[in-house]
């Protein structure tokens, strides 16, 4: 049977999503802060609807008529993360307490908010540690939308890794950085995820509704400066060079376990970074 589900901001993973969802039969009501996506947008949901996630009543509106709410927003490069992720769940904690439709809340967090843990491995048990603001914000964001679990509802956190695909290959990212001297050793753990991946762990939590935290990686993180090199090589550019002089200040530095979703049935398909 499909659901009805609502995806509160769709951006590059909240897109992808929505399509998958859409071609599994599900009917997908995606939103935007911009009435100029309306067009694009309706051709991955069966309805758009342009709202800021701190707007109690239009959310409401949208919500109340969902089984499964997708919540991925994230703020444009130097936006604000108090604005766009924590008054969001602030304001949706109380819409989804009013809406007794609702069965299940995806959130997609970020692996951030372990903070560092001097690259050892983390799982889901390791206390987070957020190391900077934002990232502060993003483990405050996960308590409040965490509060709202009930008997009636599931909420389900997803703590990604950084996220690269399509459009937003490992090369695009970092080619600015080719033929040019870094600060640090680059001695650092890098942790991935592809966007099928992301698409496919959304897919799997939402048909096992799943509650509680999940990391969302793939198998092998790679020190900075390994994937870098390989990376460089691979394109043909100028090697990146590293200046231990300059100390690197890193908030986060740990490799991330996969192996809770992995018991929960999650195969990768990508369980290596493509360069
Ligand atoms: N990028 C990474 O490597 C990384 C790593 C770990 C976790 N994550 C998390 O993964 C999730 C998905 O990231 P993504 O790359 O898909 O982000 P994205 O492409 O930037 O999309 C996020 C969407 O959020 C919407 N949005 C922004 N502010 C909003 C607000 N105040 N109210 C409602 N909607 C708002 C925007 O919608 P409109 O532009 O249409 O208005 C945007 O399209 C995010 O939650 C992010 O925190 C990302």
């Amino acid at each position: 049977m499909g659901l009805n589900i609502g995806i509160i901001g769709c951006g590059y993973v909240g897109t992808a999503v929505a399509r998958r969802w859409r071609e599994d039969g599900h009917s997908i009501t995606a939103t935007t802060t911009r009435g100029d996506r309306r067009e694009e947008l309706e051709e991955v949901a069966q309805q758009v609807v342009v709202l800021q996630g701190n707007d109690s009543e239009a959310l409401a509106s949208m919500v109340q008529n969902q089984d499964v709410i997708l919540l991925s927003v994230a703020p444009p490069r130097g936006g604000d993360y108090q604005e766009t992720y924590l008054e969001t769940a602030k304001t949706l904690v109380p819409v989804l307490q009013q809406s007794p439709r609702v069965q299940q809340v995806i959130y997609t967090s970020s692996s951030s908010v372990y903070g560092d843990h001097q690259g050892e491995w983390v799982d889901e048990t390791t206390l987070v540690s957020p190391g900077n603001p934002n990232a502060r914000v993003l483990a405050q964001t996960e308590e409040v939308l965490l509060s709202a679990q009930s008997d009636r509802l599931d909420v389900c956190i997803l703590r990604l890794a950084g996220i690269y695909g399509p459009e937003r290959e490992l090369l695009k990212i970092f080619t600015r950085f080719a033929g040019k001297t870094r600060p640090g050793t680059g001695e650092y753990w890098s942790n991935w995820v592809h966007l099928e991946d992301i698409v496919e762990a959304i897919a799997l939590v939402c048909r096992q509704r799943c509650a509680g935290i999940y990391n969302l990686v793939n198998d092998v993180p790679q020190p900075m400066r390994q994937l870098m090199d390989r990376l460089c090589e691979f394109h043909n550019l100028a090697p990146i060079s590293w200046d231990p002089s300059v100390p690197l200040e890193r908030s986060y530095h740990l490799r991330l376990s996969n192996q809770k979703l992995k018991r929960a049935g999650f195969e990768l398909r990508y369980p290596e970074t493509l360069l």
